[in-house]
């Protein structure tokens, strides 16, 4: 049955933030949350900019701006994250800051996204196109996560690939 792309990526948003609780908590194996979380963000933001992004584009309604600075966004957070990837060591010096950097950057562009993107397409986009979206949406994905998305090697790819995009 398809799902809402909105729903879809509001859950996965949840999600984030649930594992940021878990990464400030050092009883957990904060390696092992850290790798999952790099999976779920890498492939959503990923899954977003190849099937939500484009398709909202072209809705009236839906600023196109407000798009572009959203791929914006997953660049800095993905620098984030290979920053905080990068120590490895849970214990390191210098891991929690790096983690509230990663933590703020995911929380400011989650907030916007949903404010400038996703409540405007809610109007602008129907529900059976929106329900389209959300399979595209959740193919994607299951497609990155196929191919190891979150894979400190990929991560630094993507850094590479789209640092011109941080002004
Ligand atoms: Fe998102
Ligand atoms: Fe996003």
């Amino acid at each position: 049955m398809s799902t809402d792309v909105i729903e879809l990526i509001l859950t996965d948003h949840r999600r984030f933030e649930d594992l940021f609780r878990q990464l400030r908590d050092s009883s957990n194996d904060r390696r092992k949350v850290l790798a999952e979380l790099a999976e779920i963000l890498v492939a959503h933001a990923e899954a977003e900019e190849a099937e939500v992004y484009p398709a909202l584009r072209r809705f009236d309604g839906v600023d196109d701006h407000e798009v572009e600075h959203g791929a914006e966004e997953h660049a800095e957070g993905h620098v984030a994250l290979l920053d905080l990837m990068e120590l490895g060591d849970p214990e390191a010096e210098g891991w929690d800051d790096k983690l509230e950097k990663l933590v703020k950057a995911i929380n400011h562009h989650v907030d916007e996204e949903e404010r400038t993107i996703l409540d405007p397409a809610r109007d602008a986009v129907s529900a059976d196109r929106r329900a389209e979206l959300g399979d595209r949406f959740v193919a994607a994905r299951a497609q990155r996560v196929d191919s190891a998305c979150g894979d400190i090697s990929h991560v630094r790819d993507l850094v590479a690939q789209t640092k011109d995009r941080i002004d």
